[in-house]
């Protein structure tokens, strides 16, 4: 295929607005794959385990089809992108890649915190963007109002929108037109040499890491030997080819095509999104604005029982093969032995690897509350913590410390007007900053939508934000969030005593502000969820020697095997046996048994 029959693109959508569902009807309409008849709503796409089970797209997935137009064949290359917030980078590696994009906004729901955060990103890649109205089978749809809107946000022509419904197959085949005709073919030269920008990557059993490319310039065949910008390590192609929508062997990949490769690259961390592969002894100019995947939140994961070490880890290094984004770092805890702090780009991601993690483990586990990133600032030097067990004292902050500093972002909330005055709270109870608003839609029409943004400490939203945005907004409110820096801030370790004796592994970061509110809430939580012991125990929070909040925990008197009649083994045996069950998520902490929930769970009342 010449470059003048090429097309990537791809389709960019707030979550749930269709991608997947229009991504399906386009692989069906060029024959790529059978029409599903069982009507069963599995995308194909979509193809871990748990992003079915959510409904979420977690990675980004790729496919080429040929479609045939006024006798003329064309090679399209779909270039799938992640719909959540953590995996904004990624979307933004996969946009690197096309030369055009699909903006799909829901008829009902009209434009949406990402839909605008995507089409930015969309636009300062100079893509040329084709806007797709969709679900307008919908009763609720509202093409005119929703048109509008997108005239109003984005600056479009509202006779260049494609109105669609994904699910009926409506107005698609415009979708394949408007797609060959509007986005232009990727400009890439034969004789240059070789240029490949590595923009996915995932891990098969079987070949190891497989890498998507998209060829800038040069021809591609097995046996080449090539080398990435980034790591200066050296791999041979053993097997290339294209995502047909699985991988489909070729002898060659050309220049503007985007296809798969499979190298000798053992560890998904080696296949560095962004980088550009080259042939070894060849000299190229890598792409711009390589930016290694960067971790937000950070958890504890330790063992329940102190000898499952090895294989926790070992678990661990298994699911970090197929996703390249967590980091892994070993270390350990006076109170849990040893464990691994793992790093996660956000919050979903973390919950999508606990929930592996537990269901390899078996449940096994404890995770500790998730923190982000804190910069520490001494007279001499920074440094960055993600345990909150390094976190200063409180007495050192002023003295020995200079500052320190938290992460913020920049968020978005779209809501309809009805719901502003409970989102101005939402923001101010989670000290949003440079809070400003416009609207949405022009003219005075009936419930308006509102954009809202603010500064946000991340750390506020990896607790409870994003529940409270979506009930206190009925579930009308939509979010996005990108990175705005350090900020200096004024936090101090609250730690956490059991019968006086500190539990490192529960110590968190709070800001001052909130120290008691927060303290009281954790001891007032860890009071419910430890079990009572034969002894009085005392469970206080404290910031420095200073303690803040405390609860009592009532001995507890009774012998279950108490008032059972001697000689009735089986029946004391059972009992023990109960009793045994019940505390096999428990982890001792000195002289009292503390259930795995005590950890992680705060905010899940
Ligand atoms: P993420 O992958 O999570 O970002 O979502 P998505 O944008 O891929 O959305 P998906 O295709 O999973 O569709 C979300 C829901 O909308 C599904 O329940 C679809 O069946 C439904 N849906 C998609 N297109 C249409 C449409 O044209 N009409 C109607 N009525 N429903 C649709």
């Amino acid at each position: 295929y010449p470059c003048d029959v090429i097309r990537n693109f791809s389709i960019i959508a707030h979550i749930d607005h269709g991608k997947s569902t229009l991504a399906d009807r386009l692989l069906e309409l060029t024959g790529t794959i059978q029409k599903k008849t069982s009507g069963k709503n599995e995308q194909v796409l979509d193809k871990l385990k748990v992003e079915r089970e959510r409904g979420i797209t977690v990675k980004a997935q790729t496919a080429s089809m040929v479609h045939n137009f006024q006798g003329k064949e064309y090679l399209l290359n779909l270039i799938d992108t992640p719909g959540h917030v953590d995996f904004a980078w990624e979307v933004s590696r996969s946009l690197a890649a096309c030369q055009g994009a699909l903006l799909l906004v829901d008829a009902s729901q009209g434009v949406q915190a990402q839909s605008i955060s995507v089409f930015h990103n969309a636009r300062e890649r100079g893509l040329k963007i084709i806007p797709v109205m969709n679900k307008i089978d919908l009763p609720a749809a509202q093409p005119e109002r929703i048109a509008a809107q997108m005239q109003a946000t984005f600056g479009i022509d509202p006779s260049e929108i494609l109105s669609i419904s994904a699910k009926t197959g409506k107005g698609v085949e415009a979708v394949l037109e408007a797609i060959l005709r509007r986005v232009p073919p990727p400009v890439a030269r034969a004789e240059a040499p070789l240029k490949a920008f590595l923009f996915d990557s995932f891990y098969d059993k079987y070949r190891g890491v497989i890498s998507l490319v998209s060829l800038q310039d040069g021809v591609l065949r097995k046996g080449d030997k090539i080398a990435s910008c980034h790591t200066r390590k050296k791999y041979e192609i053993l097997e290339l080819g294209v995502m047909h929508p699985e991988e489909a062997p070729t002898k060659s990949l050309n220049p503007g095509q985007v296809g798969y490769i499979a190298c000798n690259m053992k560890q998904s961390s080696e296949a560095h999104i962004g980088d550009t592969l080259h042939r070894v002894g060849e000299a190229v100019e890598p792409m711009a604005g390589f930016q290694p995947a960067k971790a937000m939140v950070f958890a504890g994961v330790y063992p329940l029982e102190n000898a499952d070490f090895p294989k926790l880890e070992e678990s661990i290094n298994r699911l970090t093969l197929t996703d390249r984004s967590v980091t892994v770092q070993r270390e350990s805890s006076t109170a849990l032995g040893q464990g691994c702090r793992l790093g996660f780009l956000g919050t979903l991601h973390m919950d999508v690897f606990r929930q592996r993690l537990e269901d390899e483990y078996d449940a096994n586990v404890i995770i500790t509350a998730p923190t982000v990133p804190y910069k520490i600032i001494y007279k001499d030097r920074e440094v960055v913590i993600s345990n909150p067990t390094d976190f200063p004292d409180v007495a050192d902050i002023g003295a020995r410390v200079k500052e320190v500093q938290e992460p913020v972002v920049k968020a978005s909330i779209i809501v309809p007007e009805e719901y502003f005055g409970e989102m101005m709270e939402l923001c101010y109870s989670h000290r949003a900053d440079e809070l400003d608003h416009r609207y949405l839609d022009s003219g005075t029409t009936s419930s308006s939508r509102i954009m809202l943004n603010c500064i946000v400490p991340l750390s506020e939203i990896v607790s409870d934000f994003f529940d409270q945005l979506k009930s206190r907004s009925s579930g009308f409110a939509s979010f996005d969030y990108e990175d705005a820096g350090y900020r200096k801030s004024d936090l101090a370790k609250m730690t956490f005593l059991l019968n006086g004796k500190p539990v490192d592994a529960l110590a968190l970061i709070v800001h001052r502000s909130a120290q008691e509110t927060v303290g009281r809430q954790w001891v007032k939580k860890l009071h419910k969820v430890i079990p009572r012991q034969l002894f009085e125990v005392p469970i206080q929070a404290a910031i420095g020697k200073r303690v803040i909040a405390r609860e009592t925990l009532k001995a507890l008197r009774a012998d279950v095997t108490a008032g059972l009649y001697g000689g009735h083994y089986e029946r004391k045996m059972k009992h023990l046996e109960n009793q045994k069950e019940g505390k096999r998520r428990m982890k001792r902490m000195g002289t009292v048994d503390v259930p795995q929930e005590a950890f992680f769970d705060i905010l899940s009342k």
